[in-house]
């Protein structure tokens, strides 16, 4: 198998001053790629900025005779997101790579959850990764290339206790890399998913100390790096990795039931009474597209 490179791209990484971001401008560029250190640098549920945690990723990647540049912008403001992607215009004249990585938490259970909880969780998530998206998409756009990789999470995905403004914003980044797939396909901007787990300042707060030590952010960064390459051959995927665990996940729908509209209205008993089939996830499919999910709704009625 031939060496992935990154030679002649440019990637922007949100949060990459520590923990994962870290792990993935550190590999890509080890493998060429000039890298936009992002990171507010503040603590992890949010409060606080500080330029070290970028300019020291900076300085490991020199160090190795890379080449990087930090940037110190937040990715929940519409302006600073602008300026994290005008950094790599600045240096580098382009962006090729967005990975939205930039991530706090502030979990509590919903009767305890203030306003600004949830709202600080969303703005850096979900506002963060629409903001920086739609920053670097025209640079991406005019150059016929871009690869876009944004951070979920199990707890969007599956659920977890005490994250409902965390599931929230990071489910609904799946529904923005959805859409990102069909407004970027015809530019060859390719945008996925990422649901990792691995130990870092955020998980040592809720996973015990030998776990964290084991899950290394380098685990998942492998992964990634392919999801930015020109290798990258999917779009609108969801990967799953960490601990040398990797698999795709997916949302899917059963094949359900159709009733006949013109036979007269549809009951509440006749729903009941179809219900084992209609929860039935045997043959389950993956939709492209609304329209392709809304085509098979109708696919049995007729229209005039
Ligand atoms: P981390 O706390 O080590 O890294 C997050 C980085 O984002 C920090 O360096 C922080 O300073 C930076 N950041 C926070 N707010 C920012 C803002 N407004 N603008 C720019 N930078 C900002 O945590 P970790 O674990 O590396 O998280 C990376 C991403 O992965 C996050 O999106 C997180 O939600 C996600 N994730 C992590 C999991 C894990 O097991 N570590 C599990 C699921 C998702």
């Amino acid at each position: 198998m031939a060496e992935l490179r990154f030679d002649g791209r440019v990637a922007v990484i949100t949060g990459a001053g520590g923990g994962l971001g870290r792990s993935y401008a550190l590999l890509l560029a080890s493998r060429g790629a000039k890298v936009v250190v992002n990171d507010l640098g503040g603590t992890f549920d949010g409060t606080g900025a500080s330029e070290t945690a970028a300019q020291k990723v900076v300085d490991e990647i020199k160090a190795m005779g890379g080449e990087a540049v930090p940037n110190y912008d937040s990715v929940s403001e519409w302006e600073s997101a602008q300026k994290i992607v005008q950094t790599a215009i600045d240096a580098f004249g382009k962006v090729d790579i967005l990975i939205n990585n930039a991530g706090i938490l502030r979990d509590k259970s919903l009767i305890k959850m203030e306003i600004e909880d949830y709202r600080k969780v969303m703005a850096v998530h979900l506002d963060g990764t629409f903001f920086c998206t739609k920053a670097a998409f025209p640079f991406m756009r005019e150059n016929n290339y871009g690869r876009i990789v944004s951070t979920a999470s199990a707890a969007g995905v599956y659920g977890n206790f005490g994250q409902t403004n965390y599931g929230a914003a990071k489910m609904g980044i799946v529904g923005l890399m959805n859409c990102v797939k069909q407004e970027g396909a015809k530019y060859n901007i390719l945008a996925n998913t990422l649901v990792p787990v691995a130990g870092t300042r955020m998980t040592q707060t809720v996973l015990p100390p030998n776990i964290v030590e084991k899950l290394k952010p380098e685990y998942v960064a492998p992964i990634v790096a392919w999801m930015v390459s020109e290798q990258c051959d999917v779009s609108g995927n969801i990967f799953t990795a960490g601990g040398g665990y990797f698999s795709r996940a997916a949302v899917v729908e059963g094949p359900g039931v159709f009733f006949d509209t013109d036979a007269g209205d549809i009951t509440p008993e006749m729903i009941m009474e179809k219900l084992d089939e209609i929860k039935n996830m045997a043959g389950a499919q993956e939709f492209g597209s609304a329209t392709e999910q809304t085509g098979k709704a109708l696919s049995h009625m007729k229209f005039d």
